[in-house]
C-alpha cells in the first residue's frame, strides 16, 4: 500500500496516482503558455487505436482575448469556481479515422476511450508540475459546437479547467466542505477475474 495526500491505495503504486486531485479554489494567476503546453505535451504521448490520436485541446488562457468566451463554455455551477482558474480546455475528439495503408474516413471505434487516456496523462503531468486540473461535464455542449464551428465528426468530451491550488476560504461555504482528496470504491468492486458480478 501506499499512503500520501492524503489518501492510501490498497497496493502499492507510484504517489503521483494518489497526488493527483480536482480542487475548486484557485488563485487565479496567469498560466504561462509554455507550461501549459507540457501539459498538453503529456497527453500527446497516450496510446490511441491504430496511433489515430483522435484528442484534440482547444485551450484558453486567462486574460486573454478568448477567456470570457471559454468561460461562458462552462455551466454555471463550474463558472462560478472555474472564473478563478488560469486556463479552460474543451476536449474534443475525432469520431472518424483512416486506417494505415486506407484513404477512407471510418467511424472511429475507440475515439472517447483514447481521449479520456490523453486526458489523464494531462491531469497527471499538471499535478506534477505543481498545478491542477480538473474535469467538467458541466459544460454547454451546443454553445460549444456553435462557437467553435465544430465539423459533425468532431464530439465534445468534457472541459477541464487548470489553475494553481488556492485558500478554500475563498469558496461558497458548501464548497469549501467539498475541498477534499476523494476516497475510491475498494479495488474488489472495480477489477474482477473472470466475470462481472454486478
Ligand atoms: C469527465 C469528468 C467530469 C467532471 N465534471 C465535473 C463538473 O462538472 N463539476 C465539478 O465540480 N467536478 C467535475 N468533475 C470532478 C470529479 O467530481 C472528480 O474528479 C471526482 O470526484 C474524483 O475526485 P478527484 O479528481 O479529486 O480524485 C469531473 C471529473 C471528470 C473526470
Amino acid at each position: 500500500m501506499t499512503t500520501s495526500n492524503p489518501r492510501t491505495s490498497e497496493y502499492p503504486i507510484d504517489n503521483q496516482f494518489l497526488d493527483r486531485w480536482s480542487p475548486r479554489a484557485f488563485t487565479g494567476e496567469a498560466i504561462p503558455e509554455a507550461t501549459l503546453l507540457t501539459f498538453f505535451e503529456a497527453a500527446r504521448w497516450a496510446p490511441s487505436c491504430f496511433n489515430s490520436q483522435p484528442w484534440r485541446f482547444i485551450y484558453a488562457r486567462r486574460d486573454t482575448e478568448h477567456w470570457e468566451r471559454f468561460l461562458g463554455f462552462l455551466n454555471s455551477f463550474n463558472q462560478g469556481w472555474g472564473q478563478h482558474a488560469s486556463a479552460i480546455v474543451i476536449v474534443l475528439s475525432k469520431t472518424t479515422f483512416a486506417a494505415p495503408g486506407t484513404t477512407e474516413e471510418k467511424p472511429a471505434p475507440t475515439h472517447s476511450f483514447d481521449a479520456g487516456a490523453a486526458w489523464g496523462y494531462l491531469a497527471l503531468q499538471a499535478s506534477l508540475s505543481g498545478w491542477h486540473a480538473h474535469g467538467l461535464g458541466g459544460i454547454e455542449h451546443d454553445k460549444i459546437r456553435k462557437e467553435l464551428a465544430l465539423p459533425d465528426n468532431y464530439a465534445i468530451e468534457a472541459g477541464v479547467v487548470i489553475g494553481k491550488l488556492g485558500d478554500k476560504s475563498s469558496l461558497p461555504e458548501a464548497l469549501q466542505a467539498r475541498e477534499v482528496q476523494s476516497p475510491r470504491n475498494p479495488l474488489s468492486a472495480i477489477a474482477i477475474e473472470g466475470r462481472l458480478v454486478p
